[in-house]
């Protein structure tokens, strides 16, 4: 996984916690770098995991919500990293068809060790979208972070709702849909 979800992750956990929060957590946890991480290296997925365990242990919230409000996170220090992946975009529906088709796409060709998860989109109506996500690893719970983080940057009223469909994490599906009433209207 890039350095540049685990130097975030760094940075959430000093923001919300206290810079002796990351230590402690490096400290407890086995990982190869002692947790000095740089955003163009390249790491074991699985120290995130078990950072984000140790710190639901220490400060008793559940991994999953801690997963999803670093997602929030990263999808704003995305934005910062690679401001033109939302240049044109104007809705989260037309960011996760970019994600697909492009962003990600990018993201791999830039960094070929990068490990990047599938979404599967299908329009339902005009104004519904079916996401399926599919990945090796176990992010839904990232994913339905950075996808909220996308609602809120656009300020496009979609709702979304998630069906799991694996429980270990690797596969969900997500309905993005348009909120009644929020429609263009012309003049
Ligand atoms: C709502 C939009 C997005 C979603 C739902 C999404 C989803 C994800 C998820 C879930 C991962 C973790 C890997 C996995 O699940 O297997 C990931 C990794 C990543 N994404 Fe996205 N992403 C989004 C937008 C973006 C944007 C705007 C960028 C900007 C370039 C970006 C760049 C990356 C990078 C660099 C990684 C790390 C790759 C690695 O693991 O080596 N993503 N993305």
């Amino acid at each position: 996984m890039r350095g540049i979800v685990f130097t975030e992750f760094q940075q959430l956990v000093e923001e919300r916690f206290g810079m002796a929060m990351y230590d402690r957590l490096v400290c407890t946890v086995d990982t190869e770098t002692q947790g000095a991480y740089t955003s163009v290296g390249n790491y074991d997925y699985h120290e995130l995991l078990r950072l984000v365990e140790q710190l639901s242990k220490v400060v008793d919230i559940p991994i999953s919500d801690l997963v999803k409000v670093f997602g929030h996170h990263l999808f704003k220090s995305f934005v910062r990293a690679y401001p033109y992946s939302v240049v044109g975009i104007t809705n989260t529906a037309e960011l996760m068809q970019s994600v697909e088709s492009v962003i990600h796409v990018e993201v791999s060709k830039l960094n070929p060790d990068a490990e990047l998860p599938m979404f599967k989109l299908t329009e339902l109506g005009e104004d519904d979208l079916e996401i399926v996500y599919e990945s090796t690893r176990p992010f839904a719970d990232l994913a339905q972070g950075l996808i909220e983080a996308s609602i809120e940057y656009f300020e496009d009223g979609y709702g979304l709702t998630r069906e799991d469909l694996s429980n270990d994490g690797t596969s969900a599906r997500f309905l993005l849909t348009a909120k009644a009433g929020v429609t263009a209207c012309m003049t």
